[in-house]
């Protein structure tokens, strides 16, 4: 088991911006193929996950073999955390076979006690709050598609949600403008929005227009996430003016690209037009997720350095 003192990465600000731009450029060799070191030879990842997955699962368990490790997938459906075992027993259970976890769960609360208890690195693969590895793996797409990031503008339309407030983080850190659109009742975190506001340039609207006018980046995710199921009807009636569609591509800068993290429903929150039209980068992004996530498993877990 690794000594401590270790690094989790529950939010992006636990990394400094010098830290994310190495993460970035290491990732970045990754995808280029550049990077063919075994830092987690010998090592394992437990991935513990309390809602649904396709690209989070694969991404973390295909980078930490191709990191020369293992990766565990532990269902709630199978593991004693399902059944009522305390997250600090299981984290400290864990702690004794596996060199990093990696949890997908609903309350933000939970994945900060597992990282209290736990005595190896945990990697948060979404929250209720956050989902900073997708929206690592965002911004790599945007440096893979635009060159950088820091003078560009990123439009978020929809639902301040786990990937709005993952966004703000981005632009906290990273200095970017941002703007949202979203409906009422249907902000961001309040906190997660404060200091993002305090720090650079950001905008919270009510207007889609005015949040994607210029902009280089135009994103979305889905108007009832994981755990929101039953709330979908009252859901579409507040979203019902905040789809991505040709109308409002076109207000973006001429170059703009698309992004939605997925899985997307094609006629509510996005067109088909658009996420299969030529802005769209959505498959690049998915397969960011690869590339960001053996970066963040390289460092955390494998010791690669970041300075
Ligand atoms: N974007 C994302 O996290 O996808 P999964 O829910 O399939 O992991
Ligand atoms: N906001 C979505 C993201 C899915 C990857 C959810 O939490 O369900």
């Amino acid at each position: 088991m690794p000594d401590r003192p270790h690094r989790d990465f529950l939010a992006i600000p636990d990394f400094s911006r010098d830290e994310l731009e190495r993460l970035f450029d290491l990732a970045e060799r990754m995808r280029l193929g550049l990077y063919q070191s075994k830092p987690m030879a010998g090592k394992s990842l437990g991935m513990i996950f309390l809602k649904a997955s396709t690209r989070t699962r694969v991404s973390f368990e295909v980078g930490a073999w191709q990191l020369g490790g293992h990766a565990s997938f532990l269902s709630s459906r199978d593991v004693q955390l399902g059944r009522g075992e305390p997250i600090a027993d299981t984290a400290r259970v864990l702690s004794r076979f596996v060199d990093a976890i990696m949890i997908r769960t609903f309350a933000h609360s939970d994945v900060e006690e597992l990282a209290q208890y736990a005595d190896v690195p945990v990697i948060n693969g979404l929250t209720d709050l956050l989902h900073p590895c997708q929206v690592l793996a965002d911004v790599l797409t945007v440096r893979q598609h635009l060159g950088s990031i820091g003078d560009k503008v990123v439009a978020w339309v929809g639902d301040g949600n786990n990937m709005a407030n993952s966004w703000l983080n981005a632009a906290y850190r990273l200095g970017f403008e941002l703007r949202l659109a979203c409906p009422a009742g249907y902000e961001p975190d309040v906190r997660v929005l404060a200091r993002a506001q305090a720090h650079g340039k950001v905008i919270v609207t009510r207007d889609p227009a005015e949040a994607v006018a210029g902009a280089h980046v135009v994103t979305t995710d889905v108007w009832a996430s994981m755990g929101q199921e039953e709330e979908q009807a009252v859901r579409e009636k507040a979203f019902a003016g905040y789809r991505v569609d040709d109308a409002l591509m076109a207000r973006a800068d001429r170059q703009a690209i698309f992004l939605h993290c997925l899985p997307a429903h094609r006629g509510e929150e996005v067109t088909a037009s658009v996420i299969d039209g030529p802005h769209s980068r959505v498959w690049d992004e998915a397969e960011n997720r690869l590339h960001i996530q053996k970066a963040i498993m390289a460092t955390l877990v494998g010791g690669e350095p970041l300075s």
